[in-house]
């Protein structure tokens, strides 16, 4: 099947279609996802507490994102691939921001890159852009800013933060982003944005009128519990499972009912018989 591409996201939002994407960071579950029909696999910066244990994304590296990007790229056939950009790495300067856009998609082999904010980062936008990367914008709640925020609190409810938050869409769509994470804003305003912009919104925690969703993988297969948000809809409880399989294995070990035959290689006899 075709890659869904930056022109797929435009002809989606055209058409009425609906686009879907769900974070991955590893290959084997990028597989799954891609085969299962995702539009788009986002390699998050999430990765830094569903996969490293951290408290927020603040510690995620460019390293480590390169490292699961690859990762992702291997096992998407015909998802989109993109990677986000994480804290520090868009906003010492320019050259910087384009270098570190551009070891995502060469060593990554992302895509796309996403990176979070509205004004504050045009300028690096616009000159990731230029160097032919498309880039997705990211504003409401923007996890990278969590010390400014002061914990993972809903953005634009008031009149002010709105404001901010619509005019900041507008920018992204002028500095040629092809779409924008909306994420954990009330979905009035989140409706008002879909409505007023050409390219698509993908929401997380804003709503019903978004162009597309985006959730992390984890929280949607309910296999990451240190902290489950409102928006999250938990399509499977992969923590039973998990930790049923897991006891049934241990107990099976410890019985001696596993290996069974069938999991065991054989040797001859007379060969076996010449070692003893
Ligand atoms: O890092 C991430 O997973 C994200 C999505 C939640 C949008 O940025
Ligand atoms: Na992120």
């Amino acid at each position: 099947e075709k890659r869904f591409t930056v022109s797929s996201f435009l002809k989606a939002k055209k058409n009425g279609e609906k686009i879907s994407m769900l974070t991955a960071y590893d290959y084997s579950t990028a597989k799954l996802l891609d085969e299962a029909g995702v539009d788009s696999l986002l390699v998050g910066d999430s990765l830094g507490m569903v996969m490293l244990g951290y408290e927020n994304t603040l510690q995620v590296t460019m390293d480590d994102m390169i490292h699961h990007c690859r990762a992702v790229s291997r096992g998407a056939k015909r998802a989109m691939v993109i990677g986000d950009m994480p804290f520090l790495s868009y906003h010492v300067s320019i050259e910087d921001s384009i270098r570190n856009a551009g070891r995502l998609v060469q060593e990554g082999g992302a895509h796309a890159v996403k990176l979070e904010g509205g004004r504050e980062v045009l300028d690096k936008i616009k000159a990731i852009i230029n160097a032919q990367i498309p880039v997705i914008g990211h504003l409401g709640l923007t996890p990278q800013s969590i010390n400014m925020f002061g914990g993972f609190k809903v953005q634009g409810k008031n009149e002010e933060q709105a404001k901010k938050i619509v005019e900041d869409a507008v920018l992204l769509q002028e500095a040629g982003v092809f779409s924008i994470v909306l994420e954990c804003v009330p979905e009035g305003l989140a409706k008002l944005i879909s409505q007023r912009l050409d390219i698509p919104t993908i929401g997380i925690g804003a709503g019903k009128y978004c162009d597309g969703q985006v959730l992390v993988t984890q929280d949607m297969l309910g296999m990451y519990t240190d902290f489950v948000p409102k928006f999250v809809k938990q399509y499977s409880s992969l923590c039973d499972l998990i930790k049923e399989s897991t006891k049934k294995y241990i107990e099976e070990i410890k019985e001696g009912s596993f290996p069974a035959k069938e999991h065991i290689f054989k040797i001859d006899n007379e060969v076996l018989e010449k070692l003893y």
